[in-house]
């Protein structure tokens, strides 16, 4: 058994107002003794975040793998670290969809994050054509061999499985299926990389909400939530965390 890691990630949502969501988020997590609890925002709300969450860790959703360099509109793993993030998403599926990161990209901005001592959280999920062509374990193992790096590092690496025709869709795979890919997902990390892999966490993401979490926190190898549109307000993302505790 793991312990449960609840992460909200706000997308491009959110603004200064909505860290007033940040204290009563942060009062859960406290209560909540087994679980770890934390908030990726946009850019620009990591600092004000860091200030206003009531000591609740934030994260970034992304960074260059680059230090540092001619890479415009780009933020390094060290920049979101001086803003105070302790952890970042790395190879979200919008991200692979919209800005086209490859496998090899992704790998190579986790390795960098690591590096830095952010906890990083890879994505990997498989689309619905894959799905229904019974192809989704190949595809998701194939991405976990292109996308992870050595998990050797202070830093902790984290994996987290979202089937993309789940996300923000209110569908949710089941409880079967998702029970298929953890273990999947699990042995794959145990033969690339024997104990250690056995130790990483493995979260599920994709319209998780408070009324399906406790059924998906049961399923075995599920030690987590990446938690989208249900964790912009303390009213629907601390019911999450409870569930988890
Ligand atoms: O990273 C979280 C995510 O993609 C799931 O989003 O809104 O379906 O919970 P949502």
């Amino acid at each position: 058994m793991h312990r449960k890691l609840v992460v909200g990630n706000w997308k491009m949502n959110g603004s200064i107002a909505q860290l007033g969501e940040l204290p009563a988020i942060a009062e859960a997590a406290r209560e909540a003794a087994g679980v770890d609890v934390a908030i990726c925002p946009p850019f620009t709300l990591i600092a004000p975040a860091v200030t206003r969450g009531g000591g609740l860790p934030i994260g970034g959703q992304d960074c260059h793998a680059a230090d540092s360099g001619a890479h415009t509109g780009c933020i390094s793993a060290a920049m979101l670290k001086e803003a105070g993030a302790r952890l970042v998403i790395i190879g979200h599926s919008e991200r692979r969809a919209e800005q086209q990161e490859s496998d090899a990209a992704v790998r190579a901005k986790a390795a960098a994050a690591l590096s830095e001592g952010l906890q990083t959280i890879v994505c990997v999920g498989e689309s619905e054509a894959e799905r229904e062509a019974g192809r989704a374990v190949a595809v998701v193992t194939a991405q976990l061999a292109g996308s992870l790096p050595d998990p050797e590092a202070e830093a902790e690496l984290v994996i987290a499985y979202e089937p993309i025709w789940a996300i923000g869709t209110g569908k949710v795979a089941t409880p079967d299926d998702v029970a298929e890919m953890h273990a999947a997902i699990r042995a794959h990390l145990v033969d690339t990389f024997g104990d250690q892999g056995a130790r990483l966490r493995i979260l599920y993401g994709g319209s998780v909400k408070a009324d399906n979490a406790a059924e998906l926190f049961a399923v075995r190898d599920v030690d987590g939530a990446l938690v989208g549109g249900a964790s912009l307000t303390a009213a629907q993302f601390v019911p999450i965390i409870e569930a988890a505790g």
